[in-house]
């Protein structure tokens, strides 16, 4: 190789590097807009002024409210003008709710556009074509951040499906609950507002009849400012939610739906509705709910995008075997039961060795007061 042709390809790595690093960051900040911008994808952006400064950046906080592009491009202002916009999304060329991003970058003057991901809307995508058609320099350098921020979005496209985040609490030795399903309280103080906060930001909280029996919780988002009120979902086959359970004492502050089978108790069911429970007979298959389909009807007619599980392992075991999870999040607290009685996070899988156990992808670890949050990644794929 020439020392020029090497010159050249050493500069254009490094460009790429820094390209990432702000693509990072402004993936970073799309996740600002969690709980606001569903069922809108989350963005992110950041301007850097024409010598390589950051002057402006922006996300997408509400559901059709301005786009990323547009709050970064008003906070940089005349400071764009020969600048890079990063955004974590192909910036829009359609008029949506809002005017196309493609219009307000051009005006203000910008010369370079690096963008995440392509968006795959017919509607919408397009835009690197109009951008360079105006002369500005575009470049797709693609980010696992950015795929990682947008891939809600992209899944329920793609599925029909909510994006699922199962959380649990255990104890050091994997324990949910004692053998007489107690489980109140594994995590701290800390860790529970945290839930709250989450409870805040998601469409739905789905959740089985075992953990109402065993801890009649409320799933509700209490002492944060809720971004959204997320409908109480519970998989109850027989109609079987008491109507002085804290999920229907608290119907005013949430919605609450029940999902049942053929069979269940139609009195029952008329107790629950005049109690202002919605219903919904969820499609069969063999002897137990379909899930995936109950998930995607629930997904179309309550537009629900996102949904946080909190349920025992009568309801987490079929979700994973059904490679219906996303995400899992789980609080591990300084306790240890010691019983191999007591209750695991799921059941249903047994397999013969490791090889065929499920591998996850950890993202994070945070320190929760004296617990520990890990957060993974699920491959549906590798699920089942
Ligand atoms: N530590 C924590 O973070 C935490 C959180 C929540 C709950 N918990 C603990 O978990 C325990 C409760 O666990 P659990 O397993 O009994 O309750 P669960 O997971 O809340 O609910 C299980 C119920 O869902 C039903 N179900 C699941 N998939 C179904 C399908 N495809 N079709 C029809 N029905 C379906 C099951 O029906 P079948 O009976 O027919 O299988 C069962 O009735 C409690 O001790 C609670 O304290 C702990």
């Amino acid at each position: 190789m020439s020392e020029s042709v090497q010159a050249a390809t050493t500069d254009s790595i490094d460009q790429t590097s820094i390209d990432r690093r702000w693509l990072g960051r402004a993936a970073a900040l799309a996740l600002r807009g969690h709980g606001g911008a569903e069922p809108n994808p989350l963005v992110g952006c950041i301007i850097l002024n024409v010598s390589g400064d950051p002057v402006g950046d922006g996300y997408h906080a509400h559901c059709g409210g301005p786009h990323a592009e547009v709050r970064a491009i008003t906070a940089a202002g005349e400071q764009c003008r020969g600048g890079t916009l990063y955004v974590s999304l192909e910036p829009c060329s359609h008029h949506g709710r809002t005017p196309p991003c493609c219009d307000a970058i051009v005006k203000a003057g910008l010369s370079r556009v690096v963008f995440g991901c392509v968006d795959q809307d017919a509607d919408a995508g397009g835009g690197q074509k109009i951008l360079a058609s105006h002369g500005l320099r575009v470049d797709h350098v693609p980010s696992s951040a950015c795929d990682e921020v947008l891939s809600p979005f992209v899944w329920r496209k793609q599925t029909g499906l909510p994006w699922i985040t199962v959380k649990w609490a255990q104890s050091i030795d994997g324990c949910i609950a004692t053998r007489s399903g107690h489980s109140q309280w594994i995590s701290g103080p800390s860790s529970r507002a945290l839930v709250h906060r989450e409870r805040g930001r998601v469409d739905a909280i789905l959740t089985g009849i075992g953990t109402v029996r065993h801890d009649d919780p409320q799933l509700t988002a209490r002492k944060v400012r809720k971004r959204r009120t997320a409908c109480r979902v519970v998989i109850d086959p027989r109609a079987e939610l008491p109507v002085d359970s804290a999920l229907v004492r608290t119907i005013d502050e949430a919605p609450l739906l029940l999902v049942h089978g053929p069979k269940a108790n139609r009195d029952a069911l008329q107790l629950l509705h005049a109690k202002g429970v919605i219903t919904h007979q969820g499609e069969m298959k063999g002897p137990r709910l379909c899930l995936q389909n109950v998930l995607a009807a629930l997904s179309k007619k309550h537009d629900i995008a996102t949904m946080l599980v909190e349920a025992g392992p009568g309801l987490i075991g079929p979700l994973l075997e059904e490679s219906l999870v996303n995400e899992i999040a789980v609080f591990i607290a300084p306790l240890l039961v010691g019983d191999p009685q007591a209750t695991p996070p799921l059941s249903g899988r047994a397999p013969a060795d490791i090889a065929a156990a499920t591998r996850l992808e950890l993202r994070s670890r945070h320190t929760r007061g004296s617990d520990i949050l890990l957060r993974y990644g699920v491959n549906p794929k590798s699920t089942g």
